[in-house]
């Protein structure tokens, strides 16, 4: 089933802003059992929809949901606010948008296969960090070029895995060429990850020239 078949139609753009784009669903739509015998929760915060946008497909991800007429007590037109990720076009997804959809476009739900390809893009860079929360058949991969290129770091509070990843991660970076890492491993708890792999160092081992220590450490 294409990404764009009309079966997946869940509602239509109604609202377009800085802040986001509401979308108001069918009537009929409310959880629409879908092929592969998944059944899709139309409107599950997190989930991804597909707006068509000329020759490309803005794809987002929805953030709230409301049932617009409950507060006032006749419940039953409800809408999605999205907030758009960026486009898929040819098979291939790219962050950011140069286009907003328009009010009246249709809105399509993502199916497996859809999803797949939203997050192709850089599968054959081989270089993942794991899974999507709310897709986990699929390994989520990024471009080990632009990742490596700015600051990161790993926030976690004590025992959430924050080393482990660390770890996980040069362990996949040694493997692609030209790659050199210097780790200072202040508290001794890497050896053990890279020790096939990597060339250890003890500080105590370590001979430094007498001529880049001040005086204070020379005496
Ligand atoms: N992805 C993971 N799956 C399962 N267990 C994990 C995972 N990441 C870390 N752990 C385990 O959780 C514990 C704490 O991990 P660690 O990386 O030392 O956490 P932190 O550095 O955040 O304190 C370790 O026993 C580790 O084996
Ligand atoms: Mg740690």
């Amino acid at each position: 089933m294409s990404t764009l078949d009309d079966a997946k139609i869940i509602g239509s753009v109604y609202e377009v802003s800085n802040s986001g784009i509401s979308v108001i669903l069918n009537d009929d739509v409310i959880i629409k059992p879908m092929a592969y015998g998944n059944t899709y929760k139309v409107g599950q915060i997190g989930s991804y929809v597909v707006m068509p946008e000329s020759d490309r497909s803005i794809i987002a991800t929805v953030v709230a949901c409301s049932d617009m007429g409950a507060r006032e007590g006749h419940p039953g037109k409800r809408s999605l606010q999205v907030k758009a990720l960026g486009t898929l076009q040819t098979g291939r997804f790219e962050r950011g948008l140069s286009a907003l959809p328009v009010i009246g476009s249709q809105v399509y739900m993502t199916d497996d296969a859809d999803l797949r390809a939203i997050f192709a893009t850089y599968r054959g860079s081989n270089f993942s960090l794991g899974v999507l929360s709310n897709f986990d058949q699929e390994r989520l991969y990024l471009d080990p070029n632009k990742f490596f290129s700015k600051h990161i770091a790993v926030f976690g509070s004590t025992g959430s895995g924050k080393s482990s990843t660390v770890a996980s991660i040069l362990q996949k970076v040694q493997h692609f060429d030209n790659t050199h890492v210097v780790m200072l491993d202040m508290h001794g708890e890497y050896a053990p990850a890279f020790r096939e792999s990597g060339n250890v160092l003890n500080i105590t081992d370590l001979e430094l020239p007498y001529w880049l220590m001040n005086f204070e450490e020379l005496v």
